[in-house]
């Protein structure tokens, strides 16, 4: 029973690091939940300070996902690393550091899913490119690679609980992205822009 407390508490506590808000911090002295879209996560940090702050946000709200689910599969084993992953997202989303308040566990989701399975990840990865690239809606990209993310488990995972696991964190996304949804309904969802800043 230990180790499941164990597991839940460290992967909690992973993701619940602040990294975007520590990234906009150091790399623009600002509290990015004042800005854009307001919400705490890479994209945010890209359209507000531009792509190197984007980025570095980006791979390391990856990884917040990634350690614990390769550390948990690599001492323990898939069902446990499934247990990392989806308490990683949690603590991303509702972080102990901002009040139990967060972001919407898209680049913290894609680290898990390159622990659980690395193929998976890459697809979803160059999918999710191929979207922004042609939409230029970061939100519409994570929304419709959150949809299909349960689906392509269906047809390529190996267990049960993998698919389990892919349909409860591919509706959590989409759920975080409610007011996105709004957004997108409504015609006011922002663009991403290119352009170096
Ligand atoms: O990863 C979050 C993204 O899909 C939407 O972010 O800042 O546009 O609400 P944002």
């Amino acid at each position: 029973m230990s180790k499941y407390f164990l597991i839940i508490g460290l992967s909690y506590l992973i993701g619940s690091i602040p990294f975007s808000y520590i990234t906009a911090k150091v790399m623009g002295n600002i509290d990015i939940r004042n800005y854009g879209s307001g919400n705490t996560g890479a994209t945010n940090v890209y359209r507000t300070l531009g792509a190197k702050a984007g980025f570095t946000a980006f791979f390391l709200d990856f990884l917040k996902g990634f350690v614990p689910a390769i550390l948990a599969k690599r001492f323990f084993d898939v069902d446990m690393a499934v247990l990392a992953s989806v308490f990683a997202v949690v603590g991303h989303c509702y972080s102990f550091w901002l009040g139990f308040k967060g972001g919407k566990g898209v680049a913290t989701t894609a680290g898990t899913i390159f622990a659980l399975s690395p193929i998976l990840g890459l697809i979803l990865l160059v999918l999710q490119f191929v979207l922004i690239f042609t939409t230029r809606i970061m939100s519409l990209a994570s929304i419709s690679t959150a949809f299909l993310f349960p689906i392509m488990s269906y047809f390529m995972a190996t267990s049960n609980v993998f698919v389990l696991y892919a349909t409860a964190l591919g509706i959590f996304v989409i759920y975080k992205h409610k007011a996105n949804i709004k957004r997108l309904l409504n015609g006011t969802e922002s663009k991403m822009s290119f352009k170096k800043k």
